[in-house]
């Protein structure tokens, strides 16, 4: 079988094209007019550097702030700019003073980076991170919250929990878990990693406390462009990672927290200034905006998933509900390539990619223990692509 062509849309984007690139997931792509756009901020700053920082810079960041809060239903002054999401959850958590024996819970289908500093913060301060398991396969959401809810008790102070998570693709009920855990005195940190450009947000009257999302992902926008919201009422305990001039400028008519984080050094805000042309560009590729692009994608990543089950014979580990636009599968025993301990490299994975030109994570999970593959599905992805994936694999698992 020959190397499918990608959609209609793929041209807009730079991708390698010998590559099937089935990984939207880890680090997004960004179009190529988006780089371009990248590229004329970079120049306007070095044309006049000191009058770019000084001068205008800030009112740059404000009209990225506006556009991005326009797409979220929130203040614009309620977010930062921040490089990823990662930054993000570790912005909040090494801003929050916790007390000895609060419990922060987690589900076992976080994003490791952002379990090590859960892990992390809560050593220090002497409170403990409380795991709740969910399980995969799964029946629907309402497990999710059961299992979650169950899990709070009169300690808990916080929950970390994912509107998709990374290893099993699930959309989480995130709006009813941030709705109830509230309502419960837990301050909810929603890892939106996976969030804006893939799922409808809207974050005033979602009311986590600390939401943030990564704009590089599935908005694609150029890398290191991610946003921290929180809410009116925690702002004032919450500090950028990088103290500087913000702490004590004089605060006129603004906020500690715009002041805060309007400035944490210099840095290249090339890939933030960019956002309200990303936001434009795309909306504009279909007719129906970005609400049609997640609609696509969405459509788009169950129609994949269900090719790779039908061909390989397995199950669909969630309902069509729990998917937004990645879809992890759990792959049938099968070949050579078993038995690949956590943690390794899966051979599986290169041969894909060296083999059959194919982009896509393979990998060990231990809960249940197996061998997980997650594809993506992106505007420049087409339905060809995944049934190539289906053939690759049935020949490597020899099924
Ligand atoms: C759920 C989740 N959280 C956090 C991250 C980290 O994103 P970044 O590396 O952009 O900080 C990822 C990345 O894939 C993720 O899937």
């Amino acid at each position: 079988m020959d190397q499918p062509a990608r959609s209609e849309h793929a041209p807009h984007w730079g991708l390698d094209p010998n590559c099937v690139f089935l990984n939207h997931g880890s680090f997004g792509a960004t179009p190529r007019e988006i780089i371009k756009e990248q590229r004329r901020w970079q120049d306007l700053l070095e044309h006049e550097p000191v009058h770019f920082y000084e001068d205008v810079a800030m009112g740059f960041m404000e009209q990225s702030r506006l556009a991005l809060a326009s797409m979220l239903a929130c203040d614009s002054d309620d977010l930062a700019l921040v490089e990823n999401a990662t930054t993000g959850v570790n912005t909040v958590m090494r801003s929050l003073r916790f007390n000895e024996g609060d419990e922060i819970l987690v589900p076992d289908h976080a994003y490791q980076a952002c379990r090590n500093t859960l892990d992390f913060v809560a050593e220090r301060w002497g409170a403990t991170v409380v795991t709740v398991n969910i399980p995969f396969p799964i029946s629907g959401p309402e497990v999710v919250v059961e299992r979650i809810m169950a899990a709070v008790t009169s300690r808990t102070v916080l929950a970390m929990i994912d509107t998709v998570s990374s290893p099993t693709g699930l959309l989480m009920p995130f709006e009813e878990l941030t709705t109830k855990l509230e309502a419960a005195g837990v301050s909810v940190l929603l890892d939106a990693a996976h969030g804006i450009g893939m799922v409808p947000l809207s974050l005033n009257s979602l009311g986590a406390s600390y939401t943030t999302s990564n704009c590089h992902k599935w908005l694609c926008a150029p890398k290191g462009s991610a946003f921290l919201h929180v809410r009116k009422d925690k702002q004032q305990n919450i500090h950028p990672l990088t103290i500087s001039h913000g702490m004590t400028f004089p605060l006129g008519d603004t906020t500690r927290f715009r002041h805060e984080f309007d400035w944490t050094g210099t840095r290249d805000i090339s890939a933030h200034c960019a956002l309200p042309a990303t936001i434009e560009f795309m909306a504009n590729l279909t007719e129906g905006g970005w609400n049609e692009i997640m609609r696509l994608n969405n459509e788009l990543a169950i129609k994949g998933r269900n090719i790779l089950c039908e061909a390989l014979s397995i199950e669909a580990p969630c309902p069509d509900e729990m998917i937004a636009c990645i879809a992890t599968l759990i792959l049938p025993k099968g070949g050579a390539l078993n038995g690949i301990p956590l943690h390794e490299p899966d051979p599986l994975h290169e041969i894909l990619q060296t083999k059959y030109g194919i982009q896509v994570p393979v990998w060990s999970w231990p809960s249940p223990k197996g061998r997980y593959i997650r594809i993506s599905a992106q505007l420049y992805n087409s339905e060809e692509e995944y049934r190539y994936l289906a053939h690759a694999l049935k020949q490597e698992l020899s099924i």
